[in-house]
């Protein structure tokens, strides 16, 4: 059997610029956490959020929504945000990008994404710009990933004996720039291209992009799907995230990164 996702983990990004730390988070919650999520959505939720959510009749959007929505509190949580998780609201922008409402303090930046499996929040200092994306490995979809490569991508990808593995990457390193941008894939697939992407370890790759040469994606094969990262090009990513949302059944979790993990946060406490 192959790794798995936890049920829950916090992953300190180890973001550095010009050798300072910068604050940064990732939090993944996945859908076997969401029962003990709706149990708890009353305290977890501001009042507006679940009013929202308590209007979800599709089962899979409400799932996702009350997710994402707890990711990110935990997510923010974790910087050092001790505000009660019900006394601030994750409201949606006029691109439906994510946004913090009712925070004391200055707002982290964050971005969210969710898939089958869960969902996945980033949050860092306010001062800078992150993106996020999470999508299954799906080699059905490949016609669709490979469709909006570019010329550039495609000559490369003609090269790649993993071809569909690197256009799925491909697809989820353009998404979470997307959202770092906040124009989402409205935006032309093209602009969006990416370049020189390189293998940094054997579930690891990094990439940079065409038209946004102030940013740098990365990205990981975890449990069957791609995660990706997208920050801006001079801050440095540490290691922590990779792996730390998986874990290889029925073997006890590594725990010499730097993450908490846990299989039953039953509470899904922030
Ligand atoms: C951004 C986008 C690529 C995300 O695709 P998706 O299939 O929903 O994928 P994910 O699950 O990975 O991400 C969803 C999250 O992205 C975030 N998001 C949505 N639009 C965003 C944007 N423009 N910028 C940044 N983040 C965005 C939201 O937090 C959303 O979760 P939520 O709805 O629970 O708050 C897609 O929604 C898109 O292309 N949007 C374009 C903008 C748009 O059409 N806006 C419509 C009104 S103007």
């Amino acid at each position: 059997m192959g790794r798995t996702f936890l049920d829950a983990a916090t992953a300190d990004l180890q973001l550095r610029r010009g050798g300072e730390l910068v604050s940064g988070t990732a939090r993944w919650l996945s859908s076997r956490m969401a029962a003990a999520s709706r149990d708890r959505a009353a305290a977890l939720l501001h009042p507006t959020e679940l009013a929202h959510w308590q209007t979800l009749t599709v089962p899979r959007r409400a799932t996702s929504y009350l997710l994402g929505r707890i990711a990110v509190k935990q997510a923010i949580a974790a910087l050092g945000v001790t505000q009660p998780p019900a006394s601030f609201e994750v409201a949606s922008g006029v691109f439906r990008h994510p946004i913090l409402s009712g925070l004391h303090a200055d707002p982290p930046a964050i971005s969210l994404t969710h898939c089958d499996a869960g969902a996945l929040a980033v949050a860092c200092d306010p001062g800078h710009v992150l993106g996020v994306d999470v999508e299954p490995l799906d080699p059905t979809r490949a016609h669709v990933f490979h469709s909006v490569t570019s010329l550039t991508e495609r000559a490369r990808l003609r090269a790649d004996p993993n071809a569909d593995r690197t256009a799925n990457l491909l697809w989820s390193l353009k998404e979470a720039l997307s959202k770092a941008l906040r124009c989402g894939l409205t935006t032309p697939f093209e602009v969006l291209e990416c370049t020189e992407l390189q293998p940094e370890g054997p579930q690891r790759w990094t990439c940079h992009f065409t038209n946004f040469s102030q940013y740098r994606g990365t990205a990981w094969i975890a449990a069957d799907h791609v995660v990706a990262v997208v920050i801006p090009k001079r801050t440095t990513l540490g290691l922590a995230l990779d792996l730390a949302l998986t874990v290889e059944p029925p073997a006890v979790a590594d725990r010499s990164l730097t993450v908490t993990r846990s299989h039953h946060e039953a509470n899904g406490t922030p």
